[in-house]
C-alpha cells in the first residue's frame, strides 16, 4: 500500500456542496477502490526505526497510532471541515464525547461559561453538573432574550455553548449576536448545529468559534452508528482541541467513520427531503383541532420563525407538538401510530417521536424542564423519508385514537 501522506486527499474547497458531499476528503490506496477503504487498523508500521523517531519528532508525514488519527477517519473530517468551510476537523466516539472534548479542552478551574437553557438533557448535565465538578461556574440564559445575553457575561466567561434549534422546544438563538458580544468579552461560541445539520446552517461563517455534530443524527441518517465532529480553526484545534483528544482518545472507530463518510454522500439529498416532508407534516398536523400548538420553524406561526430562516437554508426536519391531556394522552397517542416509530433518536430515514419528559430530557430537573416548556404533553416528532401521505395518515389515525380535538381535514 501506498503510505497516505495527506497529500493525495481531494480537499477542494472550489467545488460545490454536492461535490464535496460525494468527495472531499477522498484519498485512494494504490487498490483504486472506488468507495473509501476501512483502515480497521490501531498501529502503523515503520520501514525502519528512523522512520520511526522521525514520524513522532514530526519531520515525516505519516500515521503512527489510531487514537492520533486514521486514515479513514482522516476522509469524514477533511470532508467535514470542508462541507463545513472550517480549517479543522476532529471526530468523535458520539456526538456527547464532541461536546465534553470541546467544553473540557477550553475551560479551567475559576472560569465561567454562559449556555442558552434549551439544551439536549445531555449538554446541560456537562454544562450544570460536570464542569462545576472541575470549578468551572456556569450561567443559563434564555436564548432569545438579549439583554439576559449581555447581563451574564463576567471577567472570567471563556465560552458560550448554544444549541440552535434547541432539542426539543427549538428555540432559535441569533448566532450572529450571540458571537459578536462573546468577541467583545474574549470568550470562545461552541455551536452544537445537530438540529441544522451542516446543509441547512453554517455557524461559522456567523461567527462562532467551534461547531459541534452528533453524526449520530442525520449524518449517518439511517440508524446505524454513533459518531461526533469537532469543526475549528486549525489554531484553536492545534493548541486547545487535540491535546485533549489526543491524550484522552475519545476517537470514532474507523468502520463507524466509514460509515459517515457514506451517509455523508446523500446527506444533501436526505435532509432536504426530509425538510419539505416535515413542512407537509407540520401544516397538516396544524389543521388537528386539539393540539395546543404545533412548532415547525419553517411555519409563519413559529414565533421565531424569521430569525430560523436567516439562518436555516430551510425549516428543518424536527417539529414539536403538544397534547393537552399530559402524559396520559401523549402516551395514547404515541402508542397508537403505525408507522412513526416511538424513538428517542432524531435524524434518520424513520420518522421518530418521543416524550421527552419521560425520555430524553428525563434528568433534567422537574423545575428546570417546566421553565424550558418541556411538560408532560410535549411530544418531538422527527420527520423521515417516508411518503408524507402515509405520515399524515399515520398522525391522523393517532390523534382519533388518542382523543386530540376534531380534525378540520383528512
Ligand atoms: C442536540 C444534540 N446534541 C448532542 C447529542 C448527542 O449525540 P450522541 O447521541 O451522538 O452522543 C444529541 C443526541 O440526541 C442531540 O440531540
Amino acid at each position: 500500500m501506498k503510505k497516505d501522506t495527506g497529500q493525495k486527499r481531494d480537499v477542494t474547497s472550489k467545488w460545490r456542496l454536492q461535490t464535496q458531499l460525494v468527495r472531499g476528503g477522498t484519498w485512494r490506496s494504490e487498490m483504486g477502490e472506488t468507495s473509501e477503504a476501512i483502515f480497521m487498523t490501531s498501529g502503523y508500521a515503520y520501514d525502519c526505526a528512523e522512520d520511526a523517531a522521525a514520524r513522532f519528532a514530526g519531520d515525516q508525514e505519516g500515521y503512527t497510532y489510531s487514537r492520533l488519527r486514521n486514515p479513514t477517519a482522516a476522509m469524514f473530517e477533511d470532508r467535514m471541515a470542508l462541507i463545513e468551510g472550517a480549517e479543522a476537523a476532529r471526530s468523535t466516539a458520539t456526538g456527547m464525547a464532541a461536546v465534553t472534548a470541546a467544553m473540557l479542552s477550553i475551560v479551567k478551574a475559576g472560569d465561567h461559561v454562559l449556555s442558552s437553557r434549551a439544551l439536549f438533557g445531555s449538554c446541560r448535565y456537562v454544562i450544570e453538573t460536570l464542569m462545576p465538578k472541575f470549578g468551572v461556574d456556569f450561567t443559563l440564559v434564555d436564548g432569545a432574550d438579549h439583554d439576559a445575553w449581555q447581563a451574564a457575561f463576567r471577567p472570567n466567561t471563556v465560552a458560550v455553548f448554544l444549541e440552535t434549534p434547541a432539542n426539543p422546544t427549538l428555540d432559535v438563538v441569533d448566532i450572529e449576536f450571540v458571537s459578536s458580544l462573546a468577541h467583545e468579552n474574549n470568550a470562545l461560541v461552541v455551536v452544537d448545529n445537530v438540529f441544522a445539520t451542516p446543509v441547512l446552517q453554517k455557524p461559522l461563517e456567523m461567527g462562532a468559534d467551534v461547531v459541534i455534530y452528533s453524526a449520530t443524527k442525520h449524518i449517518d441518517g439511517q440508524g446505524r452508528c454513533l459518531g461526533g465532529c469537532i469543526l475549528s480553526t486549525d489554531a484553536l484545534m492545534a493548541e486547545t482541541i487535540l491535546p485533549f483528544l489526543r491524550n484522552t482518545g475519545p476517537n470514532i472507530s474507523p468502520f463507524n467513520a466509514w460509515v459517515m463518510l457514506k451517509g455523508l454522500e446523500t446527506l444533501d439529498m436526505r435532509v432536504e427531503r426530509m425538510c419539505q416532508n416535515a413542512a407537509k407534516v407540520a401544516d397538516a398536523l396544524a389543521e388537528i383541532k386539539g393540539f395546543d400548538f404545533v412548532k415547525y420553524p419553517g411555519r409563519k406561526d413559529f414565533t421565531q420563525h424569521e430569525l430560523a430562516m436567516k439562518q436555516m437554508s430551510m425549516g428543518g426536519s424536527i417539529l414539536a407538538l403538544h397534547v393537552p391531556g399530559g402524559r396520559d394522552q401523549a402516551f395514547k397517542f404515541l402508542n397508537a401510530l403505525e408507522i412513526i416509530d416511538i424513538s428517542n433518536n432524531i435524524g434518520d430515514a424513520k420518522s421518530l417521536m418521543t416524550h421527552p419528559a419521560s425520555t430524553t430530557h428525563a434528568s433534567v430537573a422537574e423545575t428546570a424542564r417546566a421553565e424550558l416548556g418541556i411538560t408532560e404533553g410535549l411530544l418531538r416528532l422527527s420527520v423521515g423519508l417516508e411518503h408524507p401521505d402515509d405520515l399524515i395518515e399515520d398522525l391522523h389515525k393517532a390523534a382519533h385514537m388518542a382523543n386530540i380535538g376534531s380534525q378540520s381535514q383528512s
